[in-house]
Formats: C-alpha cells, structure tokens, sequence
C-alpha cells in the first residue's frame, strides 16, 4: 500500500486534528529512517494503542555532534517507505530541514542534568537536539502518544521528563528493545559494522547480562562495572564510554541496588558507537 506522505507542517497539524474532531486517537513514532525490526515494532505497538498512526522521518542535525556520523547517517526514504507499506501506517511525515529549522531559527530545548550525564557527557550538545526537535514533532503533529525504544533509555527517560515539564499533552509509551538473534540490539548503525566487528558487537548485550547477573548474586556494583569494562575492551571495543547501574525512573547513579534500575553501556567498535541497556534489578521472564 502506498503510504500517504506529508511534508509540510499545516497539512500533518490539520490532518491530525481531523482525526481528533471524529474522536479518534493519533500515535507518533518519531524516527530518522534508516528502519530496522526495532522501528517496525514501534510501529505495531502504535497501532494497538491508537486509531492512526503517523511515522515522522527527519534526520535531525542539531543532535549529531560528530558531522561525520550525521554524513554516514543511513537516507533512504524509498526503502523505508517500502518497510513500513504493510504496516497500515496512515500518514508519513517527512518535512525537509527549511521546513523544520527555517532561517532565523534560535530555540533549543535543554532538558537540565537529563543532558549531562551518560551519553550526554559523551555527544555534547546531542540531547538538547533531540529535545528540541520532538518538542517540535509534538506540538506541529498534536498527537495523543508517541512510540520511542527503551534501546534509547536515556532519550526516553529525558523525553519523559520533558513532557511532563512542560505540560505537553502526549502520552509517552516505551516499548522493549529488539534483538538480533546473538542479542545485538537493533540500530541503524548496525549495518556500517564491518564483518569482524558484527562478530564482536553482540559481547556487549552479553557483557551486560553477564554484569546484572554478577550484582543480582550479590558482587561490589562498582567491582562489576569495572570488570565487565574491562571484558568489554578485550573482547575488541575499542573504546567504552560508560558502564553503569542506574535508577530506571531518574537515571541516578546507584551504589546499591535499591530500587528498579537499568544498566547501560556505549562502547566503540572503530568508528561506530554502539548503546545497550537492560534491566538490571531482576531477570526477566
Ligand atoms: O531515536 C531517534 O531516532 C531520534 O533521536 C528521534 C527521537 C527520532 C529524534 O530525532
């Protein structure tokens, strides 16, 4: 089915607030392309929670902080659209960057201490970009729920909060990470790794199993973190830019496990980044 596209901000706000006048209910799932089984599901879960659903393809430039990462970023809308054909999606919204950052354009969206810590420390500059654009994407669609990934916990815990800070009337739904059959995580940057480094990536959901299991029998957190770390750089990382307990409501950094938590990880296989978290209070079923 061919997939009714809109490019412009009036055409998606009047189209969705149609819907809205008939009583019907509109899901988001805010995406830059590149989809993968990781989006697709995103996409099954809005149509079980809402009468339409609208897939927003921008990639967004004010949250790259590398240029060559936003250069290499994966673009094409045809292959996308092709994904999503059986997916009874309603609209596509795919405006172009004038459309979203027109000339004279100077707000940001800073989402205090969300920003900082994490990846944060690591992409400066990148969570105020993604703050900023879906603080876009929510107003310009007005949908009632927007779809995000636990795989991007921290951009889902800092889109929470930002939500309820600034009084947005959106329902924010996380839906579970994706895997690949080695426990790889799904992500658009999958496809640049190399076949030697496709063959490590998977040690890092492996490495966090193998770390949550370690505090759950009861070992030093910080001891763990470490060691895993460590496993992760002889395993062929090379680098890690965090491994780290922490609360899965506000992302404290958490010295015991005390309370529902999440372990998280970025590491490097050459020159792609790659992110991983689950949950790390219990094993789930
Ligand atoms: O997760 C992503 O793909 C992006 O950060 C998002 C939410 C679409 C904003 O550009």
């Amino acid at each position: 089915m061919t997939i009714k596209t809109l490019r412009n901000i009036e055409e998606i706000r009047s189209c969705v607030n149609r819907w809205r006048s008939k009583g019907a209910r509109t899901a988001l799932v805010p995406t830059m392309g590149g989809l993968h089984e990781g989006h697709l599901s995103l996409v099954r879960h809005a149509r079980g929670v809402a009468d339409h659903v609208v897939v927003s393809l921008f990639v967004n430039p004010t949250q790259f902080n590398n240029k060559a990462d936003l250069e290499k970023y994966p673009r094409n809308e045809e292959s996308d659209r092709s994904k999503l054909a059986d997916l009874d999606v309603d609209v596509l919204f795919a405006p172009d960057a004038e459309e979203m950052y027109p000339k004279g354009f100077t707000t940001e969206v800073t989402v205090a201490g969300a920003s900082d810590i994490l990846c944060g420390k690591h992409r400066p500059g990148h969570f105020d970009g993604v703050a900023t654009i879906v603080t876009k994407l929510f107003l310009q669609t007005g949908a009632d729920v927007a779809c995000f990934g636990e795989k991007d916990f921290q951009q889902l815990s800092l889109v929470r909060r930002l939500v309820q800070d600034l009084n947005i009337p959106i329902e924010i739904a996380g839906v579970p990470t994706v895997r690949e059959k080695d426990g790889l995580a799904m992500s658009s940057r999958n496809v640049r790794l190399s076949a030697t480094a496709r063959k490590t990536a998977p040690k890092l959901n492996a490495t966090l199993v193998k770390a949550r299991n370690a505090i759950l029998e009861g070992q030093k957190i910080s001891v763990v973190c470490k060691t895993a770390i460590a496993s992760l750089e002889e395993a062929g990382f090379s680098k890690v830019d965090y491994l780290e307990l922490r609360a899965e409501d506000d992302l404290d950094e958490l010295k015991t496990l005390d309370r529902p938590a999440r372990l998280l990880a970025a590491a490097w296989i050459g020159d792609v980044r790659l992110i991983d978290n689950i949950i790390a209070n219990k094993v789930p079923d």
